[in-house]
């Protein structure tokens, strides 16, 4: 059965338009949504110009309020009835409650050889390290951020001169690779694991 992918974005979104453009032909899964929660995200574009439905649930008028933030992230998603959902960039930390409802259902990327630096400044963290190298991992999400089963793995070689941002951009071409590849084998119900 084809699944049906919703995909959260907070951002530029280039992750989001590489599982879309690759969800055709036999590929297990179709985009159903990509929702934002942010309205000023440069993806929300990009997935319109490819006919994929979009929303916004902007969290900040919640404030603090994390559980209404995600009971409108609930509400909007029941709509499009999705059976997984692809975290892209979605720069908003889920609590364990919305998680746990997903669990088994949603994936991230990240941009670092989990369990090496989980949260922010990947790169910066893996150069500080004098790490030779460096990567990004597509992983089921849990309530431990950063911290579910891996799915999928890219490794790239750390060159003398890195900086946080050309090390990002290397990564960031491997993350575009990986994470259809990953998606393709969890909607068909493959556990394999993938190493780049
Ligand atoms: C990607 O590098 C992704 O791995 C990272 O944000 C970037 C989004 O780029 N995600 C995280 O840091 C999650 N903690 P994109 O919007 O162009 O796909």
């Amino acid at each position: 059965m084809t699944k049906r992918v919703a995909i959260l974005i907070s951002g530029g979104g280039s992750n989001m338009v590489r599982l879309v453009d690759s969800m055709t032909g036999d590929y297990p899964a179709r985009p159903c949504l990509v929702l934002a929660n942010d309205p000023g995200a440069g993806g929300l574009e990009k997935a319109a110009a490819r006919d994929v439905p979009t929303a916004v649930v902007d969290h900040r008028p919640f404030g603090a309020d994390r559980a209404g933030f995600e009971a409108e992230l609930t509400r909007v998603l029941a709509a499009h009835a999705p059976d997984i959902i692809c975290l892209a960039g979605f720069m908003r930390v889920l609590t364990p409650d919305f998680v746990t409802r997903w669990q088994g259902r949603m994936l991230n990327i990240h941009p670092s050889l989990l369990p090496k630096y989980p949260g922010l400044h990947t790169h910066a963290r893996a150069l500080e390290a004098g790490d030779a190298e460096a990567g990004c991992s597509v992983h089921e999400v849990t309530a431990e951020l950063d911290g579910g089963p891996i799915l999928g793995q890219a490794r790239v070689q750390v060159l003398p001169g890195d900086t946080a941002d050309s090390l990002a951009a290397r990564v960031l071409v491997q993350e575009h690779r990986l994470y259809p590849l990953v998606l393709r084998r969890f909607a068909a119900g493959d556990g394999g694991r993938i190493d780049l």
